[in-house]
């Protein structure tokens, strides 16, 4: 199935990112969102970028402007009709994700792809409020998308193979790296990064070290880019104890008991540096 019309949903840190990438390559995207700040904020970041990417030399002028040319902001969800593929990036919850699949269900074509962004729900209980559960897809991308080669294809239970290879060869025309990944809590990306985070925080709640060495073991000790703590800061401490729930209730495992530090961070409203504060404090 040849894919050339693409929405985005959601034009948040994620689906700038991704309708960015897929105008770059050629891809003519809807970016939508309910809310027209949001829009605003996504068309003039993504303009920026592409400005910086001409300055360095990675892109020329005519790429840039062609590449503009292809991004249309949208605030209809109807604008879906004409689409082959729709990528969903809202915010992560099922009862909002469920009731935008239920509506382009209705409104996109029979043949379209319906793909979501999620890092943590089961693609297989989304694509179950749909009519095409084989047509529905995982795209997980990795932030900043225009940076991270990593695309995760999560199968729900009912994705068919001609979907499957379909958004593989979307994925390799993104010149993202695809990998293969069946419908599981956290799939590969989350399951064993999350827990590696948990743990560096019962490290530092049992006092076995602080916040600064836990991040430097990792760092010069596993020659990790960034230390777990500080990739908890910048990740969000809420969308972390989220995913950790997820795990928890998916498996029924202690192994993925969310640290009571990390809840009480994020009762506190320390989010990391979203909110200005986590395991280590930000300048506002
Ligand atoms: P965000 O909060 O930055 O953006 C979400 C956007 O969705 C907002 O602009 C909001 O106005 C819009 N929105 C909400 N409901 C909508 C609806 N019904 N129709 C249209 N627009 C709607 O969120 P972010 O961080 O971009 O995350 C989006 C998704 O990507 C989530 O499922 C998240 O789990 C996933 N994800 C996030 C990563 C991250 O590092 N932030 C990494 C990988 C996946």
């Amino acid at each position: 199935m040849a894919i050339k019309n693409v929405m985005v949903i959601g034009a948040g840190q994620m689906g700038e990112g991704i309708a960015q990438v897929c105008a770059q390559s050629g891809y003519n995207v809807f970016l939508n969102d309910m809310n027209e700040q949001a829009l605003e904020k996504a068309m003039k970041n993504m303009e920026k970028r592409l400005t910086r990417a001409v300055e360095k030399e990675r892109i020329t002028e005519s790429d840039k402007t062609d590449t503009l040319n292809r991004l249309h902001p949208s605030t209809k969800l109807t604008d879906a009709e004409s689409c082959d593929l729709v990528i969903e990036a809202v915010v992560e919850n099922m009862e909002v994700k469920t009731k935008v699949f239920s509506d382009l269900d209705k409104i996109t074509p029979k043949h379209a792809i319906l793909a979501s962004n999620t890092s943590s729900l089961p693609i297989t209980e989304i694509a179950a409020v749909t009519n095409r559960p084989e047509q529905v897809i995982g795209m997980h991308f990795m932030n900043p998308v225009p940076v991270m080669k990593l695309v995760e294809i999560i199968r729900g239970l009912q994705t068919s193979d001609e979907t499957y290879q379909a958004i593989e060869e979307m994925t390799n025309k993104l010149s993202k790296v695809p990998v293969e990944v069946n419908d599981f809590p956290g799939f590969v990306a989350n399951r064993v990064l999350m827990p590696m985070i948990n743990e560096a925080i019962y490290t530092v709640y049992e006092g076995v070290s602080s916040v600064e060495d836990v991040d430097t073991v990792m760092k010069l000790g596993m020659n990790h880019p960034m230390g777990p703590l500080t990739l908890a800061d910048f990740i969000g401490l809420d969308t972390c104890l989220y995913i950790m729930e997820v795990l928890y209730e998916g498996f029924g495992d202690s192994k993925y008991r969310p640290c009571p530090l990390l809840r009480k961070y994020v009762k506190a409203g320390w989010l990391g540096k979203k909110s200005g504060r986590g395991f280590y404090q930000y300048e506002s």
